[in-house]
């Protein structure tokens, strides 16, 4: 069995799915934070609708739990349009997504998630639907083979993924609005918490929630996991209410630092620092050393770590910075 990673980004299950859809605001209104990616899709959307056209197709990328399947919902939601949810590795071959679009509606909205993990084959098929709205099929083999055009209805895609860089240049043009999700200031994660514990009915302190937000490591997703872990405890050992005191303990008993660091950031940076002196490193050497998917480091440790100071990508690999030698309490000076 996989082991539940508190901090893991990715939902874990199918209750959790279910806890999260009960949080999810269902408009731009209720969305808190990413204000830049609000303020311009208000505009597109409004402009689209005014126009009476599709909104353009939209690629939302950034590290997992920052909320791109809620904001494709909410987009949804405000085009009054209906919205089909699949990811990259569901649609295995090109049938598969020529049945996607068929079903399609005028100006539903097609989600995929992970759509940097669509096949060469597929990808192909997506091209011309995207940009003429047209699928192009093949009806037999060999000879007699015939190739026929279909018109499809005027539709948007919404396309999310982690790895931006690992879309192919062709597709990656066809989306006409490309938008990176960033990580949550502590302001705005204190506010979601806020927000998410009205809708659970639980009652916390604000002193509380800034301590969960400051915990979360940028990301709604951990915040709201956090959330319901320390009411556990505050309903176990207290009367049920958050204290800035329960959440602390509760916290620290998840063995969740100060920072948000959890086991595996304190490995990688330790590693970093004792097993490869403080040098550069590369991230499939560093992947190897610890024991983790290169692709885990990358997209849900990494982005985290380099945001708060503690690592920066560099030409000659990645570097530990001086602050996380204080904050692990190893010697900067000795080091170097
Ligand atoms: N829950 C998860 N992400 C959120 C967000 N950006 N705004 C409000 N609630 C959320």
């Amino acid at each position: 069995m996989e082991e539940e990673r508190i901090l893991s980004p990715g939902i874990e299950n199918k209750n959790e799915e279910r806890f999260e859809n009960s949080l999810r605001p269902k408009n731009l209104e209720e969305y808190i934070g990413q204000t830049k990616v609000k303020e311009n899709m208000k505009i597109y959307i409004e402009s689209a609708k005014k126009r009476k056209e599709a909104l353009d197709h939209c690629l939302f990328y950034g590290p997992p739990g920052l909320g791109k399947t809620t904001l494709s919902n909410i987009i949804a939601n405000e085009m009054n349009s209906n919205i089909k949810i699949t990811s990259g590795p569901a649609i295995e071959k090109p049938g598969d997504l020529a049945a996607i679009l068929t079903s399609l509606s005028e100006f539903d909205i097609l989600f995929i998630d992970e759509i940097h993990r669509l096949s060469k084959t597929v990808e192909e098929i997506l091209y011309p639907a995207l940009e003429d709205y047209t699928l192009d099929i093949v009806i037999g083999k060999g000879p007699s083979a015939k190739s026929i055009r279909i018109d499809l209805p005027k539709f948007t895609l919404i396309g999310a993924t982690t790895k931006a860089g690992s879309l192919t240049t062709p597709l990656r043009d066809r989306f006409g609005i490309v938008h990176r999700l960033e990580l949550y200031s502590v302001e705005d994660l204190s506010t979601i918490v806020k927000r998410s514990s009205k809708i659970l009915e639980i009652e916390i302190d604000e002193n509380a929630t800034i301590e969960i937000a400051r915990r979360s490591r940028g990301t709604p997703r951990i915040a709201n996991r956090l959330l319901k872990r320390v009411r556990d405890y505050a309903i176990v050992l207290g009367d049920g209410k958050i204290t800035l005191k329960i959440a602390k303990l509760a916290l620290n008993k998840l063995e969740i630092d100060e920072l948000g660091l959890d086991e595996i950031d304190r490995r990688i940076l330790e590693t970093m620092i004792v097993q490869y002196s403080g040098r550069p490193v590369g991230i499939e050497a560093l992947a190897a050393t610890i024991g983790e998917e290169l692709d885990t480091i990358e997209d849900v440790y990494e982005p985290y770590l380099i945001q708060i100071g503690f690592i920066a990508r560099t030409l000659r690999g990645r570097q530990v910075l001086a602050p996380a030698y204080q904050h692990l309490g190893y010697s900067y000076e000795d080091n170097i």
